[in-house]
């Protein structure tokens, strides 16, 4: 989604905003644009496509000056053209505005500003922030902001600009993410951290419904009304470094390769002497026997985390869980009692659909849990708990090793509330501990192997279709591999109860269609073979994926066989995932596409 980068100090802003543009690349963009204090003013650059277009009429034609503002769009209202870009200005080209997010009442005030004389060129509802701005400004740019965002209805984060007080950048955040930097005679803005902390690691996280004014050398915090906000600043711990490509060919490949790494780092000392510690919720044992149910609530990747967090709450607290799409459960009128425990997952905790959910949650007086990757993120501020996945940031589009340490999140909440409440004898619990543990060497084992997948992909990413199926948490593993590579190689696959097949979708098996068919849960392996024997006797290509052990039996059935290491049927997700996830990377690889950044998405997705 849109990512905002402003800058005002003693360096040259334009090379600030680029490099900070190019680390905010990861969200998903269709153009870009920088506005710059220069000598002859306020002056605006921008074009479709990527930083690269920018770039070069940039070279042509550099913008010097030390305050500024920069932007990647990705389009909501008008397509991506060069005149829809940010910055926007008013009429008189003194005012320019970066956002973030949707202005839901734009067409109003497009009409109100048009009718007093405001000329309008592009299709956005970010225009009409600088004409409205514009508006307003008597003399104090601040004021004006203030006065514009009282008449705004959405969610947004700005950077604002004006030849008027040249020397100050005003942010403002509301419901979309928004961070400012601090250093000696600079200061920052930006979407995320990553866009700052080649300059600084000194940063406030800005709450919804709060500015800042920034000159070179000081930040005040504010709230709308103009109260001064006194916070603590936020000392960043960890280096750009974890953040780039590290010798990988892309974000996403170095991210698959991370997950040994992720799923230790999320274990970490929540693990001792075969118990879980979870110090960092504040959900005590009484507090947890009033809990009658769960209700999961994400998007995408996550979400299919969370059918995977639904059955091992359910297998070892056997309490009722829901798993819900978040941009469903608002609106569906959820059973919320104050005995609901509401679970948000979600990688970077800003996700508009996952916050509205855990704020309709909150407003039906549940408890709510967080599982994050994003310390101090929206969702992780608002939850009344959080257990954070350390799986460090995620840059590439598809989401891969947050995805498995949400899984690791929900092996230690289910096994924390089965051994809080004495649900699971210690013997049991200690067992599942042992096999989480060795799901590290386990996940490297199969990387190892990851040319096998190399070669299932280049035959795969020939055909235009495919299928993904299994039983049980195999299911909840076939949607999440079915997601991964349509997202990246924009093949169109469906994903299948395996006993679903024969209602409906079974005619659509011909000769060759490619079925990737996971069987790793105990008795319902013969189940799922009888289902790829249905499959097969239709002419479909079966790849297998099974416990290593049962790929002898398998390859009776199947075409291809690929066996990853044994361990519980319960915690199988964390390993057959594997596997699906280089077979998408080689796809989209085989297919020429762009791994991390697939075409019409976003990485963080700040509007509903
Ligand atoms: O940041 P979140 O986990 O809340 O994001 C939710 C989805 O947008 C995300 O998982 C998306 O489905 C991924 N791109 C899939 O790889």
């Amino acid at each position: 989604m849109c990512g905002i980068v402003g800058y005002v100090g003693y360096r040259n802003s334009q090379d600030i905003l680029i490099s900070g543009l190019r680390k905010l690349e990861y969200r998903g963009y269709d153009s870009a644009g920088v506005a710059v204090f220069t000598n002859a003013g306020l002056e605006v650059k921008k074009a479709k496509g990527r930083l690269a277009v920018l770039e070069s009429h940039l070279e042509e034609r550099p913008l010097n000056g030390g305050i500024g503002i920069g932007h990647t769009r990705w389009a909501t209202h008008g397509k991506p053209s060069d005149v829809n870009s940010h910055p926007h200005t008013d009429t008189s080209s003194k005012f320019s505005v970066v956002h973030n997010g949707i202005i839901e009442n734009y067409l109003e005030l497009k009409e109100e500003l048009a009718a007093a004389g405001a000329k309008f060129v592009s299709e956005t509802d970010t225009e009409v922030i600088s004409h409205l701005i514009a508006s307003l400004y008597e003399g104090d740019i601040v004021k004006a902001v203030q006065k514009a965002v009282k008449r705004m209805r959405g969610a947004f984060a700005l950077g604002v600009l004006t030849e008027h007080e040249p020397e100050k950048l005003v942010a403002v955040r509301l419901a979309s993410p928004l961070i400012i930097g601090v250093g000696e005679g600079e200061n920052f803005i930006g979407s995320d951290i990553p866009a700052i902390l080649e300059y600084t690691r000194n940063v406030y996280i800005l709450n919804d419904g709060e500015m800042a004014v920034l000159t070179k050398n000081d930040v005040t915090l504010m709230t709308m009304e103009g109260n001064v906000i006194s916070r603590e600043m936020f000392h960043v711990d960890w280096d750009l470094v974890t953040a780039e490509k590290a010798g990988f060919d892309s974000f996403m490949l170095k991210e698959i390769h991370e997950q040994p790494k992720a799923y230790r780092d999320t274990m970490g000392s929540r693990i001792a002497d075969g118990r879980v510690v979870l110090k960092e919720i504040g959900l005590s044992a009484d507090q947890l026997k009033q809990v009658e149910r769960v209700h999961i609530v994400a998007c995408g990747t996550a979400y299919h985390a969370g059918l995977v967090g639904k059955s091992v709450i359910e297998k070892l607290v056997r309490i009722p869980v829901e798993t819900d799409v978040a941009s469903e459960y608002r609106y569906r009128d959820p059973i919320i009692t104050p005995n609901t425990l509401v679970i948000v997952v979600s990688q970077s905790g800003e996700t508009a659909d996952t916050l509205a959910a855990l704020r309709e949650a909150k407003r039906c007086g549940a408890r709510v849990l967080a599982i994050t990757n994003v310390v101090g993120s929206s969702v992780a501020r608002e939850a009344d708990d959080v257990i954070t996945t350390w799986a460090g940031p995620e840059i590439a589009v598809a989401s891969t090793k947050a995805y498995t340490s949400q899984l690791i999140a929900f092996y230690l909440f289910g096994l924390y509330m089965a051994q809080e409440l004495g649900i699971r004898d210690s013997a049991y619990i200690a067992e599942v501990i042992a096999a989480l543990e060795q799901l590290p060497e386990q996940v490297q084992a199969i990387l190892e192997r990851a040319e096998d997948m190399k070669v299932y992909a280049e035959q795969v990413a020939k055909h235009n279709s495919l299928f993904f199926i299994g039983r049980g948490l195999d299911y909840a593993v076939a949607l999440e591999g079915s997601l991964k590579l349509k997202e990246i190689s924009y093949i169109h696959s469906e994903a299948y109860a395996a006993g679903e097949l024969k209602h409906g979708t079974l005619a659509l098996i011909e000769d060759d269609i490619p079925v990737i068919a996971l069987a790793t849960q105990g008795e319902l392996i013969e189940k799922t073979v009888s289902n790829i024997k249905e499959v097969t006797a239709r002419g479909g290509y079966v790849y297998g994926f099974v416990f290593e052990g049962d790929e002898g039996e398998m390859a009776k059935s199947v075409n291809h066989v690929f066996a990853i290491p044994r361990t519980l049927p319960l915690l199988a997700p964390a390993l057959s995932v594997i596997p699906l996830q280089l077979l998408s990377y080689y796809a989209s690889l085989a297919r020429g596409n762009d791994v991390d950044k697939p075409r019409n998405l976003a990485k963080s997705v700040t509007v509903e």
